[in-house]
């Protein structure tokens, strides 16, 4: 313990000698202290039209508090922030997005108008009717930003209250849609099966001890007897159920994306491969 050196007597004692000294040395740390603040304040006088507008951006792109719902309808609330103009008192007023999707002469437009005379409600149309927004899948997604950033103009758009925002879109006008051909990332398409395959693993381990029922759209497509059993497990009596979906992908697997080369590769000898030869047509 003697050997330690801050409690060594020897050590106090050259301390208190050389107070004077330290004393001397405290007063010229102050004024290198007060010369540095100084400093310091004249640079930050020079920095101050940069910074004071950064600091301002960061005060307004505070996000808003998630309003008090549900859970499972979180991810369909939406806080936009319109490029045109300010949300102002109702900037935190969560926002739902909608599509009417429907057929021509069914009575739709009728049906627009009656939402569009609520106050919150902004229901834009057919706005796909003009043929330079459906052109491509960019020009598609561009138009929809635009509508559910609140940022387009028609007679339907609302004040910066509106709380749902939506589109009407004609079924028979899907066929662009259809066109759009996905191109997937070979190197990620692996781990993303499996990812997806983890997780349906989770939510199965997570629901064994809740009734439930598996059904693969493979099973609905090829084996009509599965629609039976899921009746059975519904407890209603057995119909012979039909849709009037229209479907709007047709063809081979193999044309519906953009390089399916590069999937062939990716998956053969995979225990995916499979996928390669799930083709659906009707
Ligand atoms: C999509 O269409 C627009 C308008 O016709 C055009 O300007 C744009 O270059 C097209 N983009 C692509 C990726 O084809
Ligand atoms: C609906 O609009 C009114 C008037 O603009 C506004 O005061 C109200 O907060 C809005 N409601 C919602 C749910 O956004
Ligand atoms: C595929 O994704 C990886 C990882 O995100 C990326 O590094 C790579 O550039 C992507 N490849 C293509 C062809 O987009
Ligand atoms: C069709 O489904 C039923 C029950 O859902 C099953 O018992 C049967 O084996 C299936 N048939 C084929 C050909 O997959």
């Amino acid at each position: 313990m003697a050997d330690d050196p801050f409690l060594n007597k020897d050590n106090l004692m050259t301390k208190s000698a050389k107070k004077s000294s330290s004393v001397y040395r405290m007063v010229v740390l102050m004024i290198v202290m007060v010369c540095g603040v100084y400093i310091c304040s004249i640079c930050l006088k020079q920095l101050n039209f940069q910074t004071k507008s950064r600091f301002l951006s960061i005060v307004i792109d505070r996000p808003c508090e998630p309003p008090n719902i549900e859970e499972w309808e979180a991810p369909y609330v939406h806080f936009p922030g319109p490029q045109t103009y300010s949300r102002a008192e109702c900037r935190c007023n969560p926002v739902r997005y909608f599509a009417i999707l429907s057929m021509q002469r069914s009575g739709s437009g009728w049906f627009e108008t009656l939402l569009n005379s609520h106050i919150n409600i902004s229901s834009n149309g057919e706005i796909f009717s003009v043929k330079v927004r459906k052109s491509n899948a960019s020009t598609i997604l561009d138009t929809l930003d635009k509508i559910y950033n609140l940022d387009w103009y028609s007679s339907a758009a609302k004040n910066e209250c509106t709380a749902a925002v939506g589109l009407k879109w004609m079924l028979n006008q899907a066929e662009i849609l259809a066109r759009y051909k996905p191109f997937i990332n070979s190197t990620l398409l692996i781990p993303n099966l499996r990812q997806v395959e983890d997780m349906s693993t989770q939510a199965l381990e997570y629901f064994k001890s809740t009734r439930h029922i598996v059904v693969y759209y493979e099973d609905l497509v090829q084996n009509r007897t599965k629609l039976e059993e899921i009746q059975d497990f519904l407890r209603v009596p057995r119909r012979n159920l039909e849709s009037r979906q229209v479907k709007i992908h047709k063809g081979p697997l193999s044309e519906q994306v953009e390089n399916w080369k590069d999937m062939e590769k990716t998956l053969k000898g995979t225990k995916y491969e499979s996928f390669l030869y799930g083709d659906y047509r009707k």
